[in-house]
């Protein structure tokens, strides 16, 4: 299934084979850095919307990726690593704070059902009380920085400017969108333009170009609207700086670089255009993998390799319906899973990849079968940091439960059963579409709900905006009376028939899963949505942050 473009299989062991040896030879050279008890520094890099079936070491053999698949070939690849949401605000959330964000209102309900802040001025965001991964890790004195895309909150009130933005949540500095990049920053909108999308309650396409298109430093904007053209190598290019100037202090640094690819709109530097074979799609990724690229050479010509761990992932699947106004897709591929983005509880919205690279510290060229999930990040850090726990670390989350684990042990190799008996649950929106439990030999997972697919297809139509749903009658196949049930251990794209509800197995594995259900919602209950708000909807120009000197 994993086919690696221009080398032969023999090749390829061969070369991991030699980086790892040089590695090693490298980390015990290199061991002075553990003496001096100075924690690694942690680079997180998270693509947005990409696919796991868009690069190469996850199998795709005509798409370019050589950094993504370097890094794999350095570190450890999980194969089945689970993002939380299938929507970037949720996501992301549930990345930093190892916690579902179902917990603090960072989904959609069914009443108004918008999955993500559409707008700067929305209140809503990850809420001061929760602890973020910088918040940690600045506790445990990193210098922190966030480079690229946020998304998760900017305003809480009127005199409360950015006081739900990244310098609240525990990054030192912040260079980059506090929102996304939306289509709609890419073309000129007269006022009046009604938005494309029907399946998403939108904002005006001019309020999107003219209030969100906005490049902040800090607190302040430093451009509006953002020049495309060029952007991702900007932000790396800040990435890198962040890196040198940190390269040698006393601190350890902890950088997030959220790329803004490969979202839409599809723009990219000269060089890169028209380099792909997948259109300007594929362009996009490939410029993403070059920013890789750029950011692991820093690394290494700094000398950082072995005392740095590198985190790489996308915040959820690629978004399989989305085409641009010539009918092109300019959306992601998810290899065989079924499914895409905004569906919460199919593997090809969620499953992602995820790859880990500590050289000399972690194995190398080592690959992952076990769930893993991206809110495990925060506690394995933290972990293979040598660093306290966070409920030590930082004491006023004490009564944060924390839904990820530290998975360090399987990055390590050991065997998996750390995992046994565990339950992810797959959220769409608010709504919970799907339930995975880890036992034996099994990965079981059952189908509550999921979005009414075009016939022949696992996706909800096509075109501009176009997307699926969580909730809504004749949007969504309710399951929960006969939930379909698979094995992915023996049919892991859930191609063949579902486990028959006659069966033994069946009756077992769902009333154990339909307990826990129960169990968990009589234990965690869920605070109103923060996005299905007027609030989040409607443009609010007072909250409006502007640039005073663009
Ligand atoms: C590789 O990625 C491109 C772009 O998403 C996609 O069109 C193509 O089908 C993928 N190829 C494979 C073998 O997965
Ligand atoms: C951070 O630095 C302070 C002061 O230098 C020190 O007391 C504290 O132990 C450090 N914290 C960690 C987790 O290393």
């Amino acid at each position: 299934m994993h086919r690696f473009s221009s080398r032969t299989r023999e090749d390829k062991l061969l070369w991991v084979l030699m980086v790892c040896v040089a590695s090693l030879i490298k980390g015990a050279v290199g061991s002075e850095d553990l003496q001096l008890h100075k924690p690694p520094n942690i680079v997180i890099l998270l693509a947005d919307d990409l696919g796991i079936g868009d690069v190469g070491c996850y199998g795709n053999d005509t798409i370019r990726t050589p950094h993504i698949d370097r890094l794999a070939s350095e570190g450890v690849r999980l194969t089945h690593h689970l993002a939380a949401a299938a929507m970037c605000t949720p996501s992301r959330a549930a990345l930093l704070t190892a916690r579902y964000p179902a917990r603090y209102g960072l989904v959609a309900d069914p009443i108004l059902p918008v999955p993500v802040l559409i707008q700067i001025t929305s209140p809503g965001g990850i809420p001061g009380d929760e602890v973020t991964i910088a918040t940690a890790l600045a506790a445990a004195n990193y210098t922190t920085a966030i480079v690229g895309k946020w998304h998760l909150g900017m305003n809480c009130s009127l005199w409360g400017r950015g006081c739900l933005g990244p310098l609240r949540h525990g990054f030192h500095s912040f260079f980059g969108l506090p929102m996304s990049l939306f289509q709609e920053y890419a073309d000129p909108y007269p006022f009046w333009t009604l938005p494309a999308d029907t399946a998403v309650i939108q904002v005006s396409p001019w309020i999107q170009n003219h209030a969100n298109s906005v490049l902040m430093r800090d607190g302040e904007v430093v451009e509006a609207p953002i020049k495309l053209e060029g952007f991702s190598q900007r932000l790396v290019a800040e990435s890198r700086r962040f890196i040198t100037e940190h390269a040698n202090s006393e601190r350890p640094f902890f950088l997030f670089h959220s790329f803004g690819h490969v979202h839409t709109p599809m723009f990219t530097a000269p060089h890169m255009a028209g380099r792909s074979k997948h259109g300007r799609y594929g362009d996009n990724v490939e410029e993403m993998d070059e920013g890789v690229g750029s950011l692991l050479d820093t690394l290494t010509q700094l000398g950082l390799e072995n005392n740095t761990v590198v985190y790489f992932a996308s915040d959820h699947g690629g978004h399989l319906e989305v085409t641009d106004d010539d009918g092109q897709r300019i959306g992601g591929h998810n290899g065989r899973f079924k499914g895409g983005k905004r569906q919460g509880g199919s593997e090809g919205g969620i499953r992602v990849p995820g790859i880990f690279r500590w050289s000399g510290h972690l194995p190398c060229g080592v690959t992952q079968h076990s769930p893993t999930s991206m809110m495990d990040v925060l506690p394995t850090l933290l972990s293979l940091a040598g660093l306290p726990p966070l409920h030590t670390l930082v004491p006023r989350a004490s009564h944060k439960e924390l839904d990820g684990t530290d998975i360090s042990e399987i990055l390590q190799g050991g065997a998996a059963e750390s995992q046994e008996g565990r339950v992810f649950l797959h959220h769409c929106d608010s709504a919970i579409h799907a339930v995975r439990l880890v036992t034996g030999d099994h990965v079981y997972k059952m189908h509550l709900a999921r979005p009414k697919w075009f016939p022949g297809s696992t996706q909800c139509g096509w075109g501009r905006g176009v997307i699926c749903s969580c909730s809504g009658y004749g949007l969504v196949t309710d399951l929960s009376s006969r939930p379909e049930l698979y094995d992915l251990n023996k049919d892991p794209y859930e191609d063949k028939q579902p486990i028959s509800p006659e069966s033994e197995e069946y009756k077992v594995v769902v009333k154990q899963m339909r307990e826990y259900l129960e169990q968990w919602k009589a234990r965690v209950k869920y605070p109103p949505s923060q996005l299905s708000t007027l609030a989040n909807i409607i443009w609010r120009p007072w909250y409006q942050p502007v640039c005073h000197n663009c």
